[in-house]
């Protein structure tokens, strides 16, 4: 009998991938995914630290697994509650004493050694398994390689981070920056395209710092990365996030408008609009220089729609600074971004820093940041209206007999269409827009 294994999955597009490649993992020691916890044999929490309210957030929700785990005791059964990823990685000591009835927790490097843990699990029934290393052999070296069912597919191409913004548990949680080689990210890019991939989203937390040995032995970056790729048949559209403003080069600006294949959608985060809260935080970059490298993208690919991350209310920010975000957000214009109010995450520089900004500051500031954003998303894409576009169609959209697809630019487009077209680039014409969703018809 199959044994069933329950996912949930929190934070960043990381975790999503990680988790689809322990769904894998797991498959070959005769588990299979399951959407209901209730019938779960295993279940595996993949979390998040970036934030205070995820690692809350996960806390009160592995609660609600213990009274199911105590009554498959009693049953003679078990039920094996694996924590993994970020929080684990940045508390575990805590961790497992706040939560006593999980078995096994292993931080982001190790996720290639579960089938170990679990093994050594069973020999000994009562131990609880604790493994957050850095291991030397990097985990993309043990994992399954593909892990792709539909048209749209990640794949990670570099780990950890090196550049310690002062607000930032992810160098500490994902370790150093780690590059895979750019032969073995084409072999899978491959494998992937001959298993129906159409998509491509090259995934690192720091993409564009990507650095390998080029196929011809020479030193290659991110831009030789994305046009080997692109030289793949079957692979019709390629993304990257998340990029850091800094390691951004004219090569990029270049593969933008070289390359039809990379699509004119770039994550390419700020945070703030205020040099000396950008000087704090540690990015270094000036608002000034992120300004030129978003007017030599728009010359060079003049249909190229922005996404950026902001953080509200780091330490010391005064209204001033906060007004110098909205002006770039104004001047800038993005038809896609995520905001959010700092959070102070214990071991981070900028957690210990003076002037905290109080709550309801933040509330309000996000509120506003967050008005201005969602106007730009929706005139952005209240342009499209009456339009025609290109979609690939992905998946079945929540309304019965309507699908869902994606335009270069990253937009979300529900149609009426048969299911039969799944996996097919159409062209559409969009008949109603707001801020997050535009509707189409078929041309
Ligand atoms: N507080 C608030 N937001 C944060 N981010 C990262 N760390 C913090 C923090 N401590 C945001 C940044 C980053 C995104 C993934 O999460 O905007 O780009
Ligand atoms: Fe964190 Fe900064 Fe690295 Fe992004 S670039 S992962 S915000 S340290």
């Amino acid at each position: 009998m199959t044994k069933k294994l329950f996912v949930k999955t929190f934070g960043c597009q990381m975790n999503v991938y990680d988790s689809a490649r322990m769904v894998d993992l797991m498959r070959t020691l005769g588990f299979e995914e399951t959407n209901s916890p209730e019938d779960a044999d295993m279940i595996i929490f993949n979390t998040c630290h970036i934030r205070e309210k995820a690692s809350e957030k996960i806390f009160s929700e592995l609660g609600r697994f213990r009274p199911l785990k105590e009554e498959r005791r009693k049953q003679g059964r078990d039920l094996i509650l694996v924590v993994a990823g970020c929080v684990v990685q940045a508390e575990s000591e805590e961790f497992m004493n706040r939560a006593k009835f999980v078995d096994i927790a292993l931080g982001p490097q190790t996720y290639h050694r579960l089938p170990e843990m679990l093994c050594r699990l069973e020999q000994k029934r009562k131990q609880r398994i604790i493994d957050v290393e850095f291991p030397a052999v990097a985990k993309f070296d043990s994992l399954p390689q593909a892990c792709s069912n539909g048209v749209s597919s990640f794949l990670a191409i570099q780990e950890g981070c090196d550049r310690f913004c002062s607000y930032c548990v992810v160098p500490y949680t994902r370790g150093a920056e780690y590059s895979r080689s750019l032969k073995e990210i084409v072999a899978e890019a491959r494998q992937l395209a001959e298993t129906g991939t159409k998509d491509l989203m090259l995934l690192g937390q720091n993409v564009n710092a990507w650095h390998g040995e080029g196929l011809d032995g020479k030193p290659s970056d991110l831009s030789r990365l994305v046009a080997a790729v692109a030289e793949i048949d079957g692979i019709e559209r390629i993304r990257y996030v998340t990029s850091y403003p800094s390691d951004f080069t004219d090569d990029m600006i270049a593969m933008h408008r070289d390359i039809p294949k990379v699509m004119p959608y770039l994550h390419l985060p700020i945070q703030s609009g205020s040099d000396r809260i950008l000087k704090k935080m540690n990015r270094r970059y000036t608002r000034a220089e992120y300004e030129e490298i978003v007017a030599k993208l728009r010359a060079a690919r003049p249909d190229i729609a922005l996404s950026s991350d902001f953080i509200v209310g780091f330490p010391e920010e005064t209204d001033e600074d906060f007004e110098q975000t909205m002006d770039l957000v104004r001047r800038v214009t993005f038809a896609q971004s995520y905001s959010f109010k700092y959070s102070a995450r214990p071991g981070t520089p900028a957690a210990a820093m003076k002037n905290q900004v109080p709550e309801d500051v933040k509330t309000e500031r996000l509120e506003r940041l967050q008005a201005l954003l969602i106007e730009q998303h929706a005139a952005y894409n209240a342009a499209f209206l009456g339009k025609e576009t290109e979609i690939l169609l992905e998946e079945n959209a929540k309304k019965e007999g309507f699908l869902l697809g994606h335009t270069p630019q990253m937009q979300n487009v529900i149609i009426k269409a048969p299911e039969s077209v799944l996996g097919q680039i159409i062209r559409v014409r969009i008949i109603k827009t707001a801020a997050t969703t535009l509707d189409g018809e078929l041309v």
